[in-house]
């Protein structure tokens, strides 16, 4: 990379604690990344808040106003693009994305997803881990391809489940180690990233 770090967009939907993690984690010198955009398809998401708070320049682009999907990602990639971020970072973003959307970022848009994968892609994952009696849950950061919390894993953290564990008890235990893991993945992306402008 030219410049050095890793230009990130970060995209959202409500909380935003992935996003903090990641605040925090750029605010240490070494770390080689930094955040360019927090784009939100919510304007009441709590995350613009942690956002602004951090001096990071926000954006709100609200899905209800727009006909259709393409006309909607149209905009984001316009917000996207003007802040020259190389790396779009989905944390906690919940609307779909078309394939023509995802192909205009290959190998450079990564998801974070709370369960093992390619177990529980979708909704409600811990619940599902907990009805079937698993021993184990855990997050993955992974590529974004066009077939939902599908595409290369970059980072898989585990968690063991517990006697007396609720789905709310479990997402906590989870969150946990989601934040670790987006930090790390986006290292090695950002490695990556570098190695292959080098060689
Ligand atoms: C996280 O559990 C993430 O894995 C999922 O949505 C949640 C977002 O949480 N995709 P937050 O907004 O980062 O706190």
């Amino acid at each position: 990379m030219g410049s050095g770090k890793l230009k990130l967009a970060v995209l959202i939907s409500g909380r935003g604690s992935n996003l903090q993690a990641l605040i925090d984690a750029c605010r240490d010198p070494s770390f080689p990344a930094e955040i360019r955009l927090v784009l939100s398809n919510r304007a009441d998401a709590p995350g613009l808040a942690r956002a602004k708070e951090a001096g990071i320049q926000t954006s709100v682009v609200d899905h209800k106003a727009y006909p259709d999907r393409s006309s909607f990602e149209k905009d984001m990639q316009k917000e996207i693009v003007e802040s020259d971020a190389e790396l779009i970072v989905l944390a906690g973003f919940m609307r779909v994305l078309t394939a023509e959307f995802v192909n205009l970022w290959p190998n450079r848009m990564i998801n974070i997803h709370p369960s093992l994968l390619p177990d529980y892609k979708g909704l409600n994952t811990h619940a599902r881990a907990l009805a079937d009696g698993k021993k184990e849950a855990g997050c993955t950061v992974h590529y974004v391809v066009p077939e939902m919390d599908s595409g290369p894993i970059i980072v898989q953290k585990r968690v063991p489940i517990l006697p007396g564990d609720t789905p709310d008890i479990l997402a906590q235990r989870v969150l946990e180690q989601e934040h670790l893991a987006y930090i790390e993945a986006v290292r090695i992306v950002a490695r990556t990233l570098n190695k292959s402008l080098s060689s």
